[in-house]
């Protein structure tokens, strides 16, 4: 298309997401928001009319990102003579959105997480220089209720947001203060949500979550039963055609009950993956933690989903050098990983939050002794990983197919454990789940041979 055949209310937002899956799904929502406003994504902010941030707020680092993007930023307004419009979103927004608009005026808009159905309005407010900059208003299910309910899939693989926000509060997190209470999603939407995703060629759903199998979703329509769990969600969605595989994520150990565990082992679309953070294998730090449970009862929840479906692939996260941690209670943590055995897991030197009760608590960990053990682990960890991976040489794995790969003739997919997975074979066949057989494996990834495109039973 030519510039004169540009439409003039044609505009471009470029959205930068940190964090985690739920702010991937919320870019990807926004983006959805903005569409009908004429604004289309493009790859890099210099030339964007609208900047979005879609900030992390979980550890210092993720946080002290964000300002020196928007220094860069501002400098790129300047250049396009202040026309571009900057707006900080999730959760730094949520909990420092006074604090930006103090240290970078340069942004016109802060939005929390629960109000980005708001931003075509206030763009509209911003660009008449009336009304507030600021909304961090809780409220999410007014967010659910206003989000366009047809969206527009981006290959064979989506997230599908089922459940918000967090009420355990972990003496560490931010989430329950910056998401908000837990709030679940109504199943009659979550339903539509995905057989529209099918429609377009969704294979694979991942239901998202802070909290995600503490989900207990009301579904008016359906049934009268006032509360539905994440086991009875599952087998449900997995009658949809055209939804081969499930995922969700990230759960919590205490909200891991036995329906959802037996989905494991008798709903065919349910992938043998688990994400269950542990955080620590010491009980000391895990009631410090406020965790609600010990390492043994951990071991026995994960002996049980094994029991359920032998080939599931675990994974957690870590957090090194809580306040008060001992060297003692760091071994209990590298025990518990020797005992539990991850395909991945991602680990992190413990970051005060301000206002979580752990950043005030005595015997904060010296910096020295927080790498000293988070190298330890993730060594200990990387093992494991490569591990897992070079298990999977000689087996002929199924393989959803994702796109075209790096090199001519190659295309990429993801296993069933969630490993990219590197073969030969034409870009064609996106969206079809082939056998590969596995002849190499890295640390994040494995390659392959194709055997056969599957019969996919739709
Ligand atoms: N410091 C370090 N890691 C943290 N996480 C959450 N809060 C903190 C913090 N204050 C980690 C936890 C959580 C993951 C998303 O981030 O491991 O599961
Ligand atoms: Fe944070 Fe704990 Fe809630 Fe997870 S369960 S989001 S770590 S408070």
């Amino acid at each position: 298309m030519s510039s004169a055949d540009t439409p003039k209310t044609a505009k471009s937002v470029f959205i930068k997401t940190y964090g985690c899956q739920m702010n991937v799904y919320d870019s990807e929502r926004m983006r959805d928001v903005l569409r009908p406003l004429g604004y289309a994504p493009v790859d890099s902010p210099e030339t964007a009319d609208l900047v979005v941030l879609n900030t992390c707020h979980i550890r210092e680092k993720a946080t002290e990102k964000v300002y020196s993007e928007l220094g860069q930023l501002k400098r790129m307004k300047e250049e396009s003579g202040g026309k571009m419009t900057i707006a900080v979103a999730g959760c730094v927004a949520q909990a420092e959105g006074e604090e930006i608009m103090r240290r970078q005026p340069a942004v016109d808009l802060v939005l929390g997480p629960q109000a980005y159905h708001k931003l075509p309005e206030m763009i509209a407010r911003a660009s008449r220089a009336v009304g507030d900059r600021l909304e961090t208003e809780f409220d999410t299910l007014e967010k659910f209720d206003a989000l366009p309910k047809t969206r527009e899939a981006d290959g064979p693989t989506a997230f599908l947001s089922v459940q918000e926000g967090c009420d355990k509060f972990c003496t560490f997190c931010v989430v329950p203060y910056t998401r908000g209470a837990e709030l679940s999603r109504p199943v009659d939407d979550i339903t539509l949500e995905a057989r529209a995703l099918a429609a377009q060629g969704v294979r694979e759903i991942s239901l998202l979550g802070q909290n995600v199998n503490a989900f207990h979703g009301a579904s008016p329509a359906l049934t009268n039963e006032s509360d539905w769990t994440l086991g009875q969600l599952v087998r449900h969605l997995a009658k949809i055609g055209g939804i081969e595989r499930i995922r969700y994520t990230t759960s919590h150990p205490r909200d891991m009950d036995n329906d959802l565990i037996a989905a494991h082992g008798d709903t065919p679309q349910m992938q043998p993956f688990l994400h269950l953070p542990v955080q620590s294998g010491s009980d000391r730090i895990l009631k410090a933690m406020n965790r609600g449970h010990t390492a043994d009862e951990y071991r026995e929840i994960i002996r049980k989903v094994r029991e359920s479906q032998p080939d599931i692939a675990m994974a957690s996260d870590f957090i090194v050098g809580f306040p008060g941690e001992s060297d003692e209670d760091f071994e209990a943590t590298m025990q518990l990983v020797r005992d539990v055995n991850y395909a991945i897991a991602y680990s992190f030197k413990y970051s005060p939050r301000p206002g979580t009760p752990a950043a005030e608590m005595f015997g904060q960990v010296p910096e020295e002794v927080k790498d000293a053990r988070l190298q330890a682990l993730q060594k200990l960890l990387r093992e494991q990983q490569i591990a897992f991976n070079e298990s999977k040489i000689g087996h002929t794995v199924a393989v959803l197919v994702t796109g075209r790969g790096r090199l001519e003739g190659q295309a990429h997919g993801r296993s069933p454990w969630m490993q990219a997975v590197h073969f030969n074979g034409p870009a064609e066949l996106t969206g079809e789940i082939v056998d590969v057989k596995i002849t190499g494996a890295s640390l994040n990834s494995l390659s392959g041979e194709l055997v056969r495109a599957r019969e996919v039973a739709l």
